[in-house]
């Protein structure tokens, strides 16, 4: 039900119906869920990602004489091209951290870095680099929140606690912040 190309996993990943996966490496316990297509992203571990996002959009040029591929590209999106060669870099990787929760229906454009902890709203359009550990939303993206303190946040970062093995994660982590 779910489309791969050119693309690394790692351990206990979980795809749910009708996900696309593009040129992309995705990091142990990952889950994606419906309709979700990911094109050109490295993705860590221990990240939830909701249904219909889409992540590492192509992009056209905004100040050219025209936004139409033919005359900048020559890998024939629309059968011909009328230039020699590609003018214009249409795509970027895209990083997405560790411990990120994308929500539903968000969309995350070319060449951008989600830090580790980072949480996207439902509904947001992500045009930016995201913080670690910060909460954004809306469109375009936009600070909402940070999810911890200051030290908090960087005891966190510092401790990549997404590194350690799993026995050493269950005994360890829950005790580390209150549900
Ligand atoms: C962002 C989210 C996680 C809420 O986090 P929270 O820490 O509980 O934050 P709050 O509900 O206190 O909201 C904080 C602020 O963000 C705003 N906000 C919440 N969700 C938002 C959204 N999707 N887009 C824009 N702003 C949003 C709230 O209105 C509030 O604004 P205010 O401070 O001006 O009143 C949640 O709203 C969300 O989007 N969850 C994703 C759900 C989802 O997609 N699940 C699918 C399964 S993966």
């Amino acid at each position: 039900m779910s489309k791969v190309i050119d693309s690394t996993f790692g351990q206990f990943n979980t795809l749910y119906e009708n996900v696309t996966i593009i040129k992309s490496t995705i990091d142990d316990y990952v889950y994606i869920a419906n309709n979700t297509k990911i094109s050109r992203t490295k993705i860590g571990k221990f990240c939830s990602i909701g249904a219909d996002v889409k992540i590492g959009l192509a992009l056209h040029p905004t100040n050219y004489f025209t936004t139409f591929p033919a005359f900048y590209s020559i890998q024939k999106q629309c059968q011909v091209f009328f230039t020699d060669k590609n003018h214009f870099k249409e795509s970027g990787e895209n990083i997405i951290g560790n411990d990120v929760w994308i929500g539903e229906n968000v969309t995350i454009l070319s060449d951008i870095s989600v830090g580790d902890g980072a949480v996207i709203a439902a509904g947001a359009v992500v045009t930016k680099d995201i913080e670690a550990y910060s909460i954004v939303g809306g469109v375009p993206a936009k600070h909402i929140k940070y999810r911890f303190d200051k030290n908090k946040r960087n005891e966190l970062s510092d401790l990549k606690w997404w590194d350690k093995d799993i026995e050493w994660i269950v005994s360890n982590m829950p005790n580390k912040a209150q549900l």
